[in-house]
């Protein structure tokens, strides 16, 4: 009776350990061989999804956001089909993008592709994007990143979780909307009573230092920080603010102070802790490249949105009544604010083939190549 019990008994975990290897992409499993753990944190040019699960208004949840997508339908990315985060998981050769943090779907082992904690809307402060209410500001993505951590130690140990993350790559894209959504969102903001230009880039560039020191202490090891793009050029900007079609020069200004002072800090956090950490995306610089000679990369315009209405299709959201253009890989932008799917290709290559002007101090290939031997 006794071994008849336990030859059933055997049979489940013949079937899980069947599962288990079927699930592998390669026959061993020790952690060395998973592809990297991908997290990203940050704005709308990042979010993948998170702000469907929230009461927001930042949403892009409605077609023709995703048209382009394999789905071919909205997923909750500002774009026409894959994102940045999507269009690097692939470079990095990861199964699959990681998911929304809020996803219901983010359970067992797609945890340890990574998590996806980025929210449209959000920025540097907590006062930035305050109009669209419930959004995931950035200290509660870290406090994201810390529950999840638990949640894969769960999974693979405490350690396992610790080595996960000091091995993974990081994405944090934010800043813009500081400016877009804060600073400059209406005339003699609170803000910019409080501080001229100048003051507020040095205060959002030093809470910027607190935020990152934050990611460096919960394991973070690689991290690339993007710039922001010359955000008076975007198509909403050329509408609103933008004079027969110049770009408009206070964001312009804005750009221009943040940039080098954020790439700056990131060599200062790299001297302390003694090891290049944080890589400066420079993203103003591949955007400058299409904006000023489209055609060179394929572009009709970099001026026009492919989705939107008004001029340049700049003004209010890109919505299934507004303007949509037939072929999408000849547009910069896809809507008044977020580049293509195209557009996201080109800097994705950029940030992996990129000389020092671009990935500051080094392009992802060389991440990758490093981060394999040791
Ligand atoms: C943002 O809010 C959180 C939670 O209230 C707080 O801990 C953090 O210091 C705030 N950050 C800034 C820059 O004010
Ligand atoms: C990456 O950056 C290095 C150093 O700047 C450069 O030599 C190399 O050509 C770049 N591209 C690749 C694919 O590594």
């Amino acid at each position: 009776m006794a071994t008849t019990l336990s030859s059933f008994a055997l049979i489940p975990i013949i079937i899980l350990v069947i599962i288990v290897n079927g699930g592998e992409a390669r026959p061993s499993s020790s952690s060395n061989n998973r592809p990297k753990a991908f997290f990203v944190f940050g704005d709308s040019l990042v979010d993948s999804g998170n702000n469907n699960y929230l009461a927001t208004t930042a949403r892009a949840d409605a077609p023709p956001y995703g048209i382009d997508y394999p789905t071919r339908r909205p997923t909750g990315r500002f774009s026409n089909g894959y994102n940045i985060p999507d269009l690097i998981s692939q470079k990095i050769g990861s199964p699959e993008s990681p998911l929304p943090y809020l996803s219901p779907e983010l359970t067992g082992q797609r945890l340890l592709v990574g998590a996806n904690f980025a929210s449209a809307g959000i920025g540097i402060l907590n006062d930035t994007g305050i109009q669209f209410v419930n959004i995931i500001r950035m200290y509660q993505q870290l406090e994201y990143f810390k529950e999840y951590q638990r949640r894969v130690g769960g999974l693979i140990g405490a350690e396992g979780a610790k080595n996960l993350v000091n091995q993974a790559l990081v994405l944090i894209t934010c800043g813009g909307n500081d400016f877009v959504n804060n600073y400059y969102l209406v005339p003699y903001s609170a803000r910019s009573r409080q501080y001229p230009l100048p003051e507020y880039v040095k205060y959002l560039i030093s809470e910027y230092e607190k935020l990152l020191q934050r990611l460096y202490d919960l394991g973070a090891r690689r991290v690339l920080v993007t710039g922001t793009g010359p955000l008076g050029c975007v198509p909403a900007e050329l509408a609103q603010r933008g004079r027969n079609g110049d770009c408009a020069a206070d964001l312009q200004r804005a750009a221009a102070l943040y940039n080098p002072q954020l790439e700056r800090l990131l060599q200062e956090l790299n001297r302390k802790l003694g090891r290049n950490v944080f890589i400066a995306v420079n993203t103003a610089q591949m955007h400058n490249n299409f904006v000023s000679n489209p055609s060179q990369f394929g572009f009709v315009t970099s001026k026009v949105a492919c989705c939107g209405q008004g001029p340049y299709n700049g003004l209010g959201l890109c919505t299934p009544v507004s303007n949509l253009c037939p072929n999408r890989n000849l547009y910069a932008f896809w809507d008044a604010f977020h580049p293509s799917e195209k557009a996201n290709r080109l800097i994705v290559e950029e940030i992996m083939t990129g000389s020092t002007t671009y990935m500051n101090p080094m392009n992802l290939s060389t991440i990758l190549a490093l981060d394999d031997t040791t």
